[in-house]
């Protein structure tokens, strides 16, 4: 499992939600490692609730943000965040039910729900953004 790597391909132009979004992919690629190390159950588990904490924290940043500019996309926006943390969790309620560790699946899955968002539903965002602030 490669790592995701940043770059300017994953910028949406407005530089403190690209931070967060660095922080979110470093955390993800420790998981990676995680992964690829045979690290226990417990440690998959903990570093997961770290993704997913601050994948929370995030989108209440990016949920600011949008409140003070005014977007008008942001119900939808908000919409796609509740489901993108809905859909982590089941995943990591599925991974602890069944005491398996983290599979191959588990992290393609991670990546494209991490990276989907960020070149679709951010872009958007970030280019009003980079405008209105
Ligand atoms: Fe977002």
């Amino acid at each position: 499992m490669k790592d995701i790597v940043w770059s300017k391909i994953l910028s949406v132009e407005v530089e403190e939600i690209d931070e967060d979004h660095r922080k979110l992919v470093g955390i993800f690629n420790t998981l990676g490692h995680a992964v690829r190390d045979r690290e226990s159950a417990e440690y998959l588990a903990v570093t997961l609730e770290e993704l997913i904490n601050c994948t929370v924290w995030h989108f209440s940043h990016e949920e600011r943000l949008m409140l003070k500019y005014r977007y008008p996309e942001m119900e939808e926006h908000k919409a796609e965040h509740r489901d993108l943390i809905e859909s982590a969790k089941e995943l990591q309620a599925k991974l602890l039910r069944s005491d398996k560790s983290v599979a191959d699946e588990h992290i393609v899955f991670l990546e494209r729900w991490l990276t989907e968002h960020i070149l679709t539903t951010d872009m958007r965002l970030g280019s009003y953004l980079a405008r209105a602030m």
